[in-house]
């Protein structure tokens, strides 16, 4: 079995693994993957917004990423995202599971059926979210004495400029729990593409107008974030699948 960690802010490679910069060619366009060598020849890694942070959300090329784990024959992912905190129930320097988003991206391609050649599907989003891995997830850190929010909402908007205190005060009457830009467009592929994605937020910041100031975490503090996030992906990605929904829609 083959599995991925897909990284973001701060997130450019995994600790204490080597890789190889794999060209995965797409009809979407082509896609550096890294490729773990040795005892880790089966874990990849996409660093969404590219190994220098230069691809802003709404220009990263979700299609492509994800075709490229599909081609790789990639059927599990841990995605880790950097969200702003809107409720209480992830506070800055923490972590959660997302269990469900909310899209207000606009302009984005966020589907692979485009009707035409490319055929029409509506793909249900109960779950959009691997039960099984996001379990495996939870007991992984429990073990680890890491708190990690059982469940939350993650509402994805466009960017790259951040929210006004208006529009978070929206959000939260949406229910989101926290904020970021890329999220909703990369699961709704994933899921699309019957690859099997869990997800863990980590807030580096409170959203705007929360409160008083738009005051980030430490780039230290999101390099240990990451090696605790990466310690539990590598556990539970080449764990013994169980039972989830999410091929319960492939044709
Ligand atoms: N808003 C949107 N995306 C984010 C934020 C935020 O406050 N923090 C990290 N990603």
């Amino acid at each position: 079995m083959k599995a991925a960690i897909l990284g973001g802010t701060g997130i450019y490679s995994i600790e204490g693994i080597e890789t190889v910069d794999q060209n995965v060619e797409t009809e979407y366009g082509s896609v550096i993957v890294k490729k773990g060598t040795g005892k880790w020849n089966d874990l990849y890694f996409i660093s969404r917004h590219g190994s220098d942070h230069s691809i802003p959300p709404h220009k990263i090329n979700y299609r492509a990423n994800i075709r490229a784990l599909s081609i790789l024959g990639i059927e599990r992912v841990f995605a880790i995202y950097a969200v702003g905190s809107i409720s209480n129930l992830v506070l800055p320097g923490r972590f959660g599971l997302v269990s469900q988003f909310i899209d207000v991206t606009q302009g984005r391609i966020n589907t692979f059926y485009e009707g035409g050649k490319s055929g029409l599907k509506h793909t249900p989003m109960d779950e959009p979210y691997c039960r099984d891995l996001g379990s495996k997830i939870l007991l992984s850190a429990k073990k680890r004495g890491l708190s990690l929010a059982e469940s939350g909402t993650y509402i994805c908007t466009n960017g790259p400029r951040f929210e006004t205190p208006a529009e978070i005060k929206m959000y939260k009457l949406f229910g989101a729990d926290y904020v970021g830009m890329t999220g909703a467009t990369e699961t709704a592929l994933a899921r699309e593409a019957g690859i099997h994605l869990a997800a863990v937020s980590y807030s580096i910041n409170w959203a705007a107008g929360i409160k008083d100031d738009l005051e980030f975490i430490s780039d230290k503090e999101i390099a240990e974030t990451k090696n605790k996030l990466t310690a539990i992906a590598l556990e539970v990605l080449f764990d013994m699948p169980g039972d989830c929904m999410c091929n319960q829609h492939q044709s």
